[in-house]
């Protein structure tokens, strides 16, 4: 049994990763330092899979505490790194939080597993910007990046990308994520949003059950189907298979190069309107909505081609809007009633 490395694994994405390279069968090592999740994870994740998984609270931006940690786990063989900060907003208030977690951590684990290692990125559909073409492929330009967040991930994709070229021990495969919403079935785990949501899905979900007032749509007047801003929405139980369809390849050795990246998305793109009138259909829940201003550094639409996805890394999205609607709802209801 391959023991895989998730840092950030207590995290929304990472929690549910784990639950899917555990049904697959793999021995996993959690790494995070819950600087955004909760230690209470580990019970809900024993709850789902009735296993108690290996958890290290390590900071990945101390040199010295990974490289004690990789000593301790020569048998790890494949790692996928989720532990980053991830708030758009505040990296522009605070750059080099960001640049100083992002990149130490990345550079940490990659200087410390310095032995033939798999490695899967979480990178964003960030890196496109706003594409000229639409449904945007993995070949398309990157862009300026609107923040440092997104400047974190474009130049992570960068060292990664000029890393594996002269270390052929090391097997990379980089995952742009669209926008991941929705939560296991059980309801048992989900996305923890640090106070108000910047998040479409979060508010909306927060909004309904009365914690927050009523959504804002960021614009009406954008070219899309309704004026409002239209994004490809992946549930996370899809995207968190995508990983171990990830770490298969590469343990397989497929990959065609040591440095592939994919789109994960639907490929398919709903606005905010329609995501909005989705979770009042699936819910039977009724949102209070207003139209205000556009959000500065919003693109108008952006869905991606997961032809690629479909072809090379034998992955493609099962689940719909209505199911990442009721898993979001549901999830919200229990965290409401059963708050960490
Ligand atoms: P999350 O904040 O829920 O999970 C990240 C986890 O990493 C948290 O548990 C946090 O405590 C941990 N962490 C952060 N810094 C750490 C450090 N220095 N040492 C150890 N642990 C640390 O975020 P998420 O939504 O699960 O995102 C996971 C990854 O996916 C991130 O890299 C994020 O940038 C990327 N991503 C997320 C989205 C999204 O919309 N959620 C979209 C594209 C890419
Ligand atoms: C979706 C749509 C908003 C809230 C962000 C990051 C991106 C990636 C995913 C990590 C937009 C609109 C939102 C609200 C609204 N993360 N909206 N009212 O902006 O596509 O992507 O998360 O890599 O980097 O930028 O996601 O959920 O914030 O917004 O109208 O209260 O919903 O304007 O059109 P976004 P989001």
């Amino acid at each position: 049994m391959s023991k895989i490395l998730v840092t950030g694994g207590s995290g929304y994405i990472g929690s549910h990763t784990v639950v899917e390279l555990h049904n697959a069968g793999y021995d996993v090592v959690i790494v995070d330092n819950l600087s955004n999740s909760n230690i209470k994870i580990l019970t809900q994740l024993h709850a789902i899979t009735g296993k108690w998984f290996d958890f290290h609270e390590i900071d990945l931006q101390s040199y010295v505490a990974v490289q004690a940690f990789a000593e301790q786990h020569s048998d790890i063989t494949g790692i996928i790194h989720f532990a980053a900060y991830k708030a758009v907003g505040e990296s522009v208030a605070q750059p080099l939080k960001y640049y100083k977690n992002n990149f130490y951590s990345l550079i940490n684990l990659l200087t410390s597993f310095n032995k033939k290692i798999d490695f899967v990125f979480s990178s964003s559909c960030t890196v496109y910007g706003q594409p000229d073409a639409l449904p945007v492929t993995e070949s398309a330009p990157i862009k300026k990046a609107e923040s440092p967040y997104g400047n974190t991930k474009q130049i992570a994709e960068e060292i990664l990308q000029e890393t594996t070229s002269v270390t052929p021990d090391l097997n990379v495969i980089a995952l742009r994520y669209f926008n991941p919403v929705g939560a296991h079935e059980s309801a048992l785990i989900g996305e923890l949003p640090n106070g108000v949501p910047a998040n479409l899905v979060p508010f909306i979900t927060q909004s309904a059950i009365g914690k927050r007032g009523p959504i804002t749509v960021y614009g009406n007047d954008y070219d899309t189907v309704d004026g409002s801003a239209v994004r490809d929405y992946i549930h996370v139980v899809d995207l968190a298979k995508a990983h171990v369809a990830a770490v298969k390849r590469l343990e397989d050795k497929k990959a065609e190069s040591n440095y592939e990246v994919f789109n994960i998305g639907t490929g398919k793109g709903s606005s905010v309107l329609e995501i909005i009138s989705a979770f009042e259909k699936t819910t039977g829940e009724k949102l209070d909505y207003k139209v205000g201003e556009r959000r500065s550094g919003d693109v108008e639409k952006v869905y991606g081609d997961v032809q690629k996805s479909k072809d090379v890394l034998g992955w493609e999205a099962e689940l719909g809007i209505e199911e990442m609607m009721k898993s979001a709802w549901e999830w919200e209801k229990y965290i409401k009633a059963n708050p960490f």
